[in-house]
């Protein structure tokens, strides 16, 4: 029967049944006292970060990724984060953040996540605590305009490490792009390849990412959380800055992006999130991880420029009727990257 209120056909987003909920919330953990890295290692705490950060094992963690709430009034779920004033917001960071340091190896790279009105506060911070190495600028799609001010359409990831003993795998975050003036020298292509229906150059991971999509509708890793990270973004910085079998941690996980990404890749990961329904929807994420650990995006070792496996795929459709290849995206469903 046709539901008028039924979601469009191409609504991928992530929901939770009530057995969902049931089944997800025996896995969540809660801890009290202190705990091994074994008794916590890919496993969802949903306690508030400022209770448990005690209580978590010393130079445990290689990388950690943290997305806390921007210096913005915004509301998860049921719980309001109020915006502040500058020096304000770097105080509440500063109680979290000084804690944190205990937990890391001499070896690990942090990643912090924040807009224009947070990174000021975040990049004073990291200069106190950490070696400050990098920030990496994303492009948002999304955003609303504005009539009085320009758009806010980008998004700071501050990038440092503890020691200048650290790992960071460049080789492993290339980016290809579609070449559009192929240059030939003697004949031969200069830095570029032909693959299939196109000419491809593998480019450097440079500090501006342009080819991130936030996820929305009809993208199958979209959840109703309103600042959920593209597991596209997790996965550069994972494989930059991890080796398979590390640990990841995320203080303030949400829906369990890092987590999700963590284990697509074969790292492994902790999480705290306050909020039990996202930890609930972190667990379905997980669960679907297992079967797919396809990440939009990225395929066969290298990121793809924003939505142009799109355009690949379909003039392959058209050079490949009636032939037997299967091309380069024959083993990928139809998705926005
Ligand atoms: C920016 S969101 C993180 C989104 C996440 N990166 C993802 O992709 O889903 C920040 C999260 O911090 C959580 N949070 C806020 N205060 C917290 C606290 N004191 N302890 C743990 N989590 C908290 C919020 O519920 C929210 O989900």
């Amino acid at each position: 029967m046709n539901n008028f209120y039924s979601r469009a056909l191409r609504n991928q987003t992530i929901t939770l049944s009530e057995e969902d909920k049931k089944n997800f919330r025996q896995k969540l953990l809660r801890i009290n006292n202190p705990v091994s890295l074994e008794q916590i290692l890919n496993k969802v705490i949903n306690q508030d970060i400022f209770k448990v950060i005690d209580l978590l094992p010393t130079k445990s963690i290689d990388l950690l990724f943290v997305d806390p709430p921007y210096n913005l009034t915004k509301i998860f779920n049921n719980r309001p984060f109020k915006q502040m004033g500058t020096m304000q917001y770097m105080e509440w960071m500063e109680l979290w953040l000084k804690k944190i340091i205990r937990l890391l190896k001499p070896t690990a790279s942090i990643y912090i996540c924040g807009d224009w009105r947070s990174s000021s506060a975040i990049h004073l911070l990291c200069e106190k605590y950490f070696i400050v190495r990098n920030r990496i600028t994303f492009e948002r799609e999304k955003g609303r305009g504005a009539e009085k001010n320009w758009k806010n359409n980008s998004e700071d990831i501050w990038f440092c490490t503890v020691s200048n003993n650290y790992f960071f795998n460049a080789g492993a975050v290339k980016l290809k792009r579609i070449v559009l003036a192929p240059y030939r020298e003697r004949g031969m292509p200069k830095d570029w390849t032909e693959e299939g229906t196109g000419k491809f150059r593998l480019t450097h991971p440079a500090n501006i990412w342009t080819d991130i999509t936030i996820p929305f509708w009809s993208m199958p890793e979209n959840t109703p959380h309103p600042t959920q990270k593209p597991e596209k973004l997790l996965a550069k910085i994972i494989l930059a800055s991890s080796n398979e079998g590390e640990t990841v941690f995320d203080p303030f996980a949400g829906v369990g992006t890092t987590g999700v990404v963590a284990k697509k890749l074969r790292r492994n990961f902790v999480m705290v999130e306050i909020d039990e329904e996202y930890c609930l929807y972190a667990g379905k994420r997980l669960q679907i991880a297992e079967e797919n650990s396809s990440i939009q995006g990225y395929l066969n070792g290298v990121f793809w420029e924003r939505n142009t496996m799109n355009k690949i795929k379909n003039a392959e459709k058209k050079v490949l009727v009636n032939k037997d290849d299967k091309g380069i995206f024959s083993n990928i469903k139809g998705e926005r990257q």
